[in-house]
């Protein structure tokens, strides 16, 4: 979840990894920290806090290299100091790492006895030990290194300068994602093709267990036998590369405002126009699959949780959606005929994708509903069902969770055609249906204005409770996430039909109460609910469409969301559920793109 770069360059590099940094602060900022050859020697920077501080450190301080590397932490083992800030040094070794280092404490234990001192409390500080024993052993820097590795249990993706070695960077790789970058006459290691980005459109993915030394102009890359291997050289899009914030204040905002574009770039990967005809990617016969496994983390499980609904409906297919991090360990028995279907933004969550591995080595066969298509889960699943969302930098995801809506809802009408639930002409016409979400979203989003009103009032509330029923009580726990997540306010989502079996003893007049509720076949239900809690003095804000808005009781706030149909429902509110998340965290003056705590890609369990 850290954010790791490494230049070998031909100019300064200290504003490059500066630049690289700010792109992956989305993995991690807790500290930053750079280091890079002056004069034979290394020298590091760092700073608690966020890339702005260490910017502080640098303008008193400049580091005058041409070859260095740089880090953005997302705190696992010791607190976010300057003293567990990467890069760590030992000896001639100084290294930045992302990922965790199980059997850190053993091996620290083995280094103190050998006569090693520790500076900091972190896992990466025995890597550096590590590999400095070996080459204080007399090993060549690649040598030492797999040396190295083949002592390290748990995750690492690092980038190393080794004193004496002006030359040359050293990076590996294992349940952490890393990739070379190759310029012209430079070269390149970082944790995605955001960070090098800037500097080159040219990549290479590294695989599980590999490791790699890059001069000026090459890159050598060895697999975990220590063979060398040649791992293709790409060319991403440079949309990857140029990620703009443009005139919005925050990247959440411009990425709320971004859906419309995202959801209709991913239909068109599904749906095609003319025909109505919906297919699902990679050749996966729904016909043959008796039963879906949908495993996600947070909110990409919320997208799995209504596409439940969808395809229960639509494709009369059961559905099991679970949280990847319980499932893993539960290791339930799975049945022949199910498709595990993993649902992530960044393609890298671990948890995710230790479920995806399980599955695979169950013999099921899997698909990856991810926006990050180079990432390991993209590569790892039998097929890849993607999400055009575009790079999703704001902490709180957003374009990305409509866009898994709208592919998976896609997949649900092509399940019912495949499976014979309805005629071409029926399946035509969801397709049509769904094919007009991104017109309501951009319409749903029209309602800002109204939502920014309410933000002063409900962000002096300390609980905040959100209901719905069917697909919007999965809407309801992500509005609930969004909230907490970017204002700290506590809230909590809930199916409206629960309310009366608990959560009714919260209700106050200083709780507000969310109620999502289109006018469908379960809008009276959700009305009776809302009264119970207007009979106890609940603030209530209703979002609803217009006829759900005539029918609403009086005191109630409403905001009118476009009338739909309840196949694009999830997606028509979802963006005015983002919005008062994102107002209220404004008016409460938290960091809306990189709340506390949190990190965009969470490869660690
Ligand atoms: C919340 C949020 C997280 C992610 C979760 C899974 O706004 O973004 O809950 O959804 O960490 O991440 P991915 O989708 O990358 O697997």
């Amino acid at each position: 979840m850290c954010g790791i770069i490494g230049i070998v360059g031909t100019a300064p590099v200290q504003d490059r990894l500066l630049e690289s940094l700010k792109r992956l602060e989305y993995r991690g900022y807790d500290s930053a920290g750079i280091a890079g050859v002056v004069g034979g020697k290394i020298e590091r920077r760092r700073a608690k806090g966020k890339i702005r501080a260490l910017e502080d450190v640098l303008a008193a301080q400049p580091l005058k290299a041409m070859v260095g590397i740089g880090h953005t932490r997302w705190a696992t083992h010791g607190a976010p100091t300057e003293a567990n800030a990467h890069p760590h040094q030992a000896g001639k070794v100084t290294l930045v790492h992302n990922g965790i280092i199980e059997n850190f404490a053993e091996l620290r234990r083995e280094l103190e006895a050998k006569g090693r001192s520790f500076e900091s409390q972190t896992d990466t500080e025995v890597i550096a030990h590590l590999l400095d024993t070996n080459l204080a052993a007399g090993l060549e820097p690649l040598a030492a290194l797999k040396a190295t590795l083949d002592r390290l249990h748990g995750a690492y993706a690092i980038a190393v300068l080794i004193e004496g070695h002006e030359d040359l960077i050293l990076g590996a790789r294992r349940g952490s994602p890393l990739v070379v970058g190759y310029g012209s006459g430079e070269m390149f290691l970082g944790s995605d093709a955001l960070a090098v980005g800037p500097f080159t459109t040219r990549i290479a993915y590294l695989e599980e267990g590999d490791y790699v030394a890059i001069d000026h102009n090459s890159a050598s890359i060895f697999n975990e036998l220590g063979q060398a291997v040649i791992r293709e050289m790409r060319v991403v899009s440079p949309s990857a590369a140029l990620v703009e914030r443009g005139n919005y204040r925050h990247f959440m905002e411009k990425e709320i405002h971004d859906q419309p574009d995202a959801c209709q770039h991913t239909l068109s990967a599904y749906l095609d126009p003319v025909s109505g005809k919906a297919t699902a990617p990679g050749g996966v016969d729904f016909a043959k699959v008796d039963r879906i496994q949908i495993i996600a983390c947070g909110t990409a499980f919320y997208a799995g949780l209504i596409s439940r609904y969808l395809f229960e409906r639509l494709a009369r297919i059961p559905v099991d959606v679970e949280v990847a991090s319980e499932f893993r360990y539960r290791e339930p028995p799975v049945t022949p005929g199910t498709l595990a279907i993993v649902v992530s933004q960044s393609g890298e969550t671990a948890d995710t994708l230790a479920a995806l591995r399980w599955c695979k080595g169950q013999g099921l066969q899997t698909a990856a509903v991810v926006n990050v298509h180079e990432s390991t889960m993209a590569r790892e699943a039998d097929v890849l069902f993607p999400t055009h969302a575009g790079p999703e930098i704001g902490v709180a995801s957003t374009k990305a969770f409509t866009s898994q809506v709208a592919a998976l809802t896609a997949l649900a009408i092509a399940a019912g055609a495949a499976r014979g639930m309805f005629d071409a002409t029926e399946e035509a016409r969801l397709s049509r249906l769904l094919l007009e979400a991104p017109r309501l979203i951009a319409q749903s989003i029209a309602v800002e204005d109204a939502i920014r009103a309410l933000a002063p009032d409900l962000a002096k509330a300390r609980d905040v409770l959100y209901f719905g029923r069917g697909a919007m009580s999965a809407l309801a726990l992500e509005g609930a996430l969004k909230l907490k997540e970017i204002s700290y306010i506590h809230a909590e989502g809930y199916a409206a039909g629960e309310l009366k079996h608990g959560p009714i003893a919260l209700i106050d007049e200083a709780t507000p109460v969310i109620v999502i509720a289109p006018s469908d076949a379960l809008y009276e239900k959700t009305m009776s609910n809302m009264s119970e809690v207007m009979a106890r003095g609940g603030p209530i804000i209703l979002f609803t469409d217009a006829e759900g808005a005539e029918n609403a009781p009086a005191g109630v706030k409403v905001i009118v969301v476009p009338t739909c149909d309840p196949l694009v429902a999830p997606l028509v509110f979802s963006a005015p559920i983002q919005l008062l998340a994102y107002h209220v965290a404004v008016q409460k003056g938290a960091d809306v793109d990189q709340p506390r705590n949190l990190a965009k890609s969470v490869t660690v369990e």
